[in-house]
């Protein structure tokens, strides 16, 4: 496993930014993809890089590795968030900005997003292939909207799925494991002691950690995984 362990989440969302710029800056494509996420540590990624120089977007087209089934306004949305903290203070251009609709009927959206994902992003074995996709890992195991008891979506040969959260019944559209897996790299945001019993049992291997969705994409080459000092601590 690739893990670079930061002293607090800030540090976290800093020590990402350095690399993915590194990225940006050392891809020989006119464009790049990035596939964001929810959750709370993205929300200090967002801050970050609109308090900086944001010339390096200028090609990056975004995505979403996940969306819960609200409105662009409401407050769980993950790209109005996205929107509050990063697109609008950074004058980032409408044009790269590929939100999923969360307040469209589910089903309907993860096709018309599969398209879309099909359109402007690289395919690579007929599937899109992210430059990069960013996920984060709940206190479940789960990572974008892909739940342990729906492990089915690791399968699916859909781009896209609808998912529904286990304890809330919130509806979801989320990219399916394959999706996710045909990432060029894939980077995971972990932070918080509430996350270190199951990061350690991941990293151990234990059986039990085979049933979690994160587990698989943690133990990718091509996987990088930034955590900060509470989850190993
Ligand atoms: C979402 C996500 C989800 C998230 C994890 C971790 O929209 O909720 O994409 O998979 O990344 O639940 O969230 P935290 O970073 O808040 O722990």
């Amino acid at each position: 496993m690739n893990i670079n362990t930061l002293e607090s989440p800030q540090e976290v969302a800093v020590s990402f930014a350095s690399d993915l710029q590194h990225w940006i800056e050392s891809s020989p494509a006119p464009s790049f993809s990035i596939a964001l996420s929810g959750g709370s540590t993205p929300k200090i990624l967002f801050k970050h890089w609109a308090s900086g120089d944001c010339q390096m977007f200028k090609n990056v087209n975004f995505f979403w590795g996940d969306e819960r089934c609200v409105p662009p306004d409401h407050e769980e949305s993950n790209y109005g968030v996205t929107n509050d903290l990063f697109f609008r203070p950074a004058s980032i251009s409408p044009n790269n900005v590929h939100r999923i609709h969360g307040e469209a009927d589910p089903v309907a959206e993860s096709i018309r997003y599969s398209k879309v994902l099909q359109q402007n992003v690289e395919l690579e074995n007929g599937s899109p292939q992210f430059d990069v996709v960013i996920l984060g890992m709940g206190t479940d195991g789960h990572t974008a909207s892909i739940f342990p008891n729906q492990m089915e979506l690791m399968e699916s040969e859909s781009i896209c799925a609808v998912a529904t959260h286990p304890e809330t019944g919130q509806r979801r559209v989320t990219l399916t494991g394959n999706t996710i897996g045909n990432a060029k790299k894939i980077v995971f945001l972990v932070t918080g002691s509430s996350k270190k019993e199951k990061f350690a049992a991941i990293r151990n291997r234990s059986p039990e950690s085979e049933l979690w969705p994160a587990t698989r994409f943690m133990h990718m080459d091509n996987t990088f995984i930034n955590i900060d000092e509470a989850v190993v601590r």
